[in-house]
C-alpha cells in the first residue's frame, strides 16, 4: 500500500515543456542518454534547487533510462541535492592544503555557528553546510566557498561575521524583492 501510494505521487510529476526542450537538446550531444546524465540532473536542479523522487523518475522515464541509474550519480555527486537546500550553501573545503591550514577548526566554528551539522539546513532555511574537496585555492588555504564567493585565509574568528554578512545581506534582498512587489 505504502509502496502503490508512492508510485502514484512519483507520476504525478511531469517535465515541463521547457525542461523536455532542453533535454531533448541536451540528448543529441551523446550517443547514448546516460551520457547526459549530470547535465539532467543539473537541469533539474536548475529550476527546482533539488532533485526530488518524483523527478528522478520524470526524468528516467524521458530518457528511458533506469531511474537507479541516475540515483546512481545524483548521489555520487555531492553537489546533485537529493532534498532541499538553504538559500545559501556553504562550503568549506576539507582537501588536503585546507586540512593543513586550519579546516578543522573552520569547520567546527561554521557548525557551531550555524547549528547544523554536515549536509544540513538551518530551521529557518537560510543556510546548507556542505564540505567539498579541494576548490583549487590551496594558496589561500583554508577557504570557504559561500554560493559563488570564494572566502580565503579564512580565520574561525572571523565565522561569525562572514555569516552574519551573509544573513544581512540576503534579509536586504528580500526586503528589496518584497518591496518591488507591492
Ligand atoms: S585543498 Fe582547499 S583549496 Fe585546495
Amino acid at each position: 500500500m505504502v509502496n502503490s501510494n508512492k508510485n502514484q505521487s512519483m507520476q504525478a510529476v511531469q517535465l515541463s515543456e521547457q525542461e523536455r526542450s532542453e533535454l531533448d537538446h541536451m540528448l543529441e550531444h551523446y550517443p547514448v542518454a546516460s551520457g547526459a546524465n549530470i547535465d539532467a540532473l543539473k537541469m533539474i536542479q536548475k529550476y527546482h534547487g533539488w532533485v526530488s523522487d518524483q523527478h528522478l523518475a520524470a526524468l528516467a522515464s524521458y530518457m528511458q533510462i533506469p531511474i537507479a541509474e541516475l540515483e546512481s550519480v545524483a548521489t555520487f555527486y555531492n553537489l546533485i541535492f537529493r532534498k532541499p537546500v538553504g538559500d545559501h550553501l556553504v562550503h568549506p573545503c576539507d582537501g588536503v592544503s585546507c586540512a593543513v591550514m586550519g579546516y578543522r577548526k573552520v569547520h567546527q566554528q561554521l557548525k557551531q555557528t550555524l547549528e547544523i551539522n554536515d549536509g544540513e539546513t538551518t530551521q529557518d532555511n537560510v543556510f546548507t553546510l556542505i564540505p567539498l574537496p579541494c576548490l583549487g585555492a590551496c594558496d589561500k588555504a583554508p577557504v570557504l566557498l559561500i554560493n559563488e564567493t570564494l572566502h580565503e585565509n579564512v580565520n574561525p574568528d572571523h565565522i561569525d561575521d562572514i555569516i552574519q554578512s551573509v544573513s544581512e545581506h540576503s534579509d536586504s534582498e528580500k526586503s528589496a524583492i518584497k518591496m518591488e512587489s507591492e
